[in-house]
């Protein structure tokens, strides 16, 4: 594995592995033990959206690892001014150790790739958000004890959660069912991928879709760089909502997940919220245990 830029990328083994890894390293943070393996190394974080998990988990994985972390906003750097990708990876390749990057095109993360000679992390595009769904299989492992032959439901928008979603439990066993509008649908490729793959279904009847699931998810109805489309949207989705009424359809015991940031009396309810937060804030945690295993990864000597 030399970067982290989509989980299609990845083989099943090689996700499986870095959740052991991150369990291990979670475990030793609990229990006092410090792991300083990226001593010396510094990662630089491009920002080109908001962000507060993805940075300050990043930022606070690479202390704990005893390296540093630059923030790099696009405000700031000559990359906003048009500094071609290509040249912008070649020069930052000479002074950092790995590269994430929050941005609007996929192809933006792959260019970095491609021109840079330094590890790649993909910190969310339009496309996918790999290190969001590494946690969250983290914890679903957690809570379930297991992952393969267990069901996750995305109640939303087929955006970049849904997309890397369904690519990393396919990947692991499980089976996806996504409810959403019909021409709000996952990436198309992606579905054929699953279709072919695994167990998957995308419907607009979100009942069906909820029936029998170990694990709902929900995410923003408006992702970021679609604000304009927000009030549009709140119609369009007002049925794609988290709920009792639907969780009453899901298996006994089921998780509710979300990536956060939510927006409670949209996607989901503010009551099936807080009957789940410490699901939803263990998720948020493991995102700091999973990264720091794909910077172990792919940063160590
Ligand atoms: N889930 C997530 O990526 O959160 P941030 O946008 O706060 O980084
Ligand atoms: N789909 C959301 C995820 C935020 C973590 C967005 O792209 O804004």
């Amino acid at each position: 594995m030399n970067h982290l830029l989509k989980l299609s990328d990845l083989t099943s083994e090689e996700i499986i592995s870095l959740l052991n890894l991150a369990d291990q390293l979670k475990y030793e943070k609990k229990n006092g033990i410090e792991h300083p393996l990226l001593k010396g190394k510094t990662l630089g974080m491009i920002f080109e959206k908001s962000s507060t998990r993805t940075r300050v988990s990043f930022e606070v994985g690479m202390y704990q690892l005893g390296g540093n972390a630059l923030f790099l906003s696009s405000n700031d750097l000559q990359i906003g001014r048009g500094e071609p990708v290509c040249d912008t990876a070649r020069v930052l390749s000479r002074y950092l150790d790995g590269i994430m990057i929050r941005t609007f095109d996929q192809e933006e993360v792959e260019a970095l790739a491609e021109y840079g000679s330094i590890p790649i992390i993909n910190g969310l595009t339009d496309y996918a958000h790999p290190c969001q769904v590494l946690a969250d299989l983290l914890t679903i492992r957690e809570y379930k004890g297991k992952l393969q032959g267990l069901k996750l439901c995305f109640i939303g928008d087929g955006n970049n959660m849904a997309n890397s979603l369904i690519v990393g439990c396919i990947k692991c066993g499980m089976s996806v069912a996504i409810a959403c509008p019909d021409n709000y649908k996952p990436d198309a490729e992606i579905m054929a991928w699953a279709a072919e793959n695994g167990d998957f279904t995308c419907t607009s009847n979100i009942e069906e879709a909820v029936k029998g699931s170990d694990v709902v998810y929900t995410d923003v109805w408006a992702s970021m760089g679609q604000e304009q489309e927000a009030e549009e949207r709140k119609k369009v989705f007002a049925d794609f909502q988290v709920n009792e009424k639907f969780m009453a359809l899901a298996n006994e015991g089921a998780m509710v997940l979300h990536c956060l940031p939510a927006h409670r009396g949209e996607e989901i309810t503010d009551e099936t919220f807080e009957k789940h937060a410490s699901e939803i804030f263990d998720e948020a945690e493991n995102r700091l245990h999973a990264q720091k295993a794909v910077l172990v990864e792919l940063m160590k000597d």
